[in-house]
């Protein structure tokens, strides 16, 4: 069987996504499948390289250049027509928000992991905000505006956020991942600076009580049916995970699975399995939790497409629990073509 797997992308997370998928491909060839590589360069250009049907010797093998063919609307047609299996391994905008996701619908192709609307819902911070507190999940207390709101009442919302919020708060675009346009701030005028940063990567805002709390993590696979993970918890060296701590300094370390209470853990997970079911989920997500030191619980936020690097939490939660990745990623390749299948045998006019 063939997958096309599809990676690189404009988001920040454009290098994160070829690791991930160097790691996915290694998985796919040691299970025999054979796979089409597309890469989308960061200026949005596509580019297919040749079939690959052997262990690359390193990730950078996948940043395919010039010689490369552009992808046409012709190798769409047949991506189309073959009914290949798509594993979108891209994070971020415009890959892991459903954008890409319609447009496999449209060419109705089987792929990896959440729908349109999990995924786009699963990335936008506002909504998803409201989707966990519809299915009881304690959250952070936040504000939510619009670019439109802040330049009209710039004041009132300001007064708004101090009047409900304790600094420090977290300012940050309802759309982006990876810390990209994130903000800690202390006072008023910090607040004031971080929402004009925040407003230059998306038209809504949310700014959140801040808190003092470990970053526990857990990952989910499944449609109907769901597994849940062991829970993990990211070692703090820093009060916030920027993109330069996160991918550049690594200064993440990962305790999987953590030592938690056995009630803590459960919580856990049964936020978790809530969050993917409102979501809609399907495939595979990773949900985010704050824990406090007398193990309060908030959920943060979801991630429909995970990291998948050989250091990645969501391959790691899973190898934890007893599923290795080689099993994992075929368990997704098979959840994609179930799920289609099942939407292929809906009534249709
Ligand atoms: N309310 C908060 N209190 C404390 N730390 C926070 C809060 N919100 C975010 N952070 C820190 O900022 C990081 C990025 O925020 P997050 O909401 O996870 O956005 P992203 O989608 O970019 O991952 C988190 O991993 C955490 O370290
Ligand atoms: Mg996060």
């Amino acid at each position: 069987m063939k997958v096309t797997v599809l990676y690189g992308g404009q988001s920040a997370e454009h290098d994160i996504s070829i690791l991930s998928a160097f790691n996915i491909i290694s998985s796919l060839i040691r299970s025999n499948y054979q796979v089409d590589p597309i890469y989308i360069q960061r200026d949005g250009i596509w580019l297919k390289g040749a079939e690959i049907n052997d262990f690359l010797d390193n990730a950078d093998e996948l940043k395919l250049n010039i010689s490369s063919e552009n992808v046409t609307y012709v190798d769409l047609a047949e991506l189309a027509n073959e009914k290949n299996i798509v594993f979108p391994v891209l994070h971020g905008p415009n890959g892991e928000d459903g954008t890409i996701q319609g447009f496999l619908e449209v060419l109705n192709l089987p792929y990896v992991g959440c729908g349109v609307s999990a995924s786009a819902n699963g990335m936008d911070k506002i909504v998803s905000k409201h989707l966990f507190s519809q299915a009881d999940l304690p959250q952070l207390p936040y504000v939510a505006f619009t670019k439109h709101d802040w330049e009209n009442n710039q004041e009132e919302y300001i007064q708004k956020c101090e009047g409900s919020l304790l600094y420090p708060l977290f300012v940050k675009p309802a759309n982006m991942g990876s810390s990209v346009g994130i903000s800690r701030v202390d006072n008023s005028h910090e607040l004031t600076e971080a929402v004009e940063k925040a407003l230059k990567f998306d038209r809504r805002i949310v700014v959140e009580q801040g808190i003092t709390a470990d970053e526990c993590e857990v990952a989910v696979l499944g449609n109907s049916d769901v597994n849940i993970s062991v829970v993990g918890r990211l070692v703090k060296m820093t009060d916030f995970y920027d993109y330069e701590e996160k991918y550049i300094n690594n200064t993440v370390e990962m305790e999987v699975p953590a030592n938690l209470p056995s009630e803590v853990v459960s919580s856990i997970q049964e936020y978790a399995y809530r969050a993917y079911k409102v979501i809609d989920g399907t495939g595979l997500a990773r949900v985010d939790f704050f824990v406090t030191n007398n193990n309060d619980i908030y959920i943060n936020e979801i991630n429909t497409m995970p990291g998948f690097t050989e250091f990645s939490m969501y391959p790691v939660l899973w190898q934890a629990t007893g599923i290795d990745e080689r099993d994992l990623i075929e368990e997704l390749i098979q959840l994609g073509l179930k799920h289609y299948e099942a939407k292929q045998n809906l009534w249709q006019e």
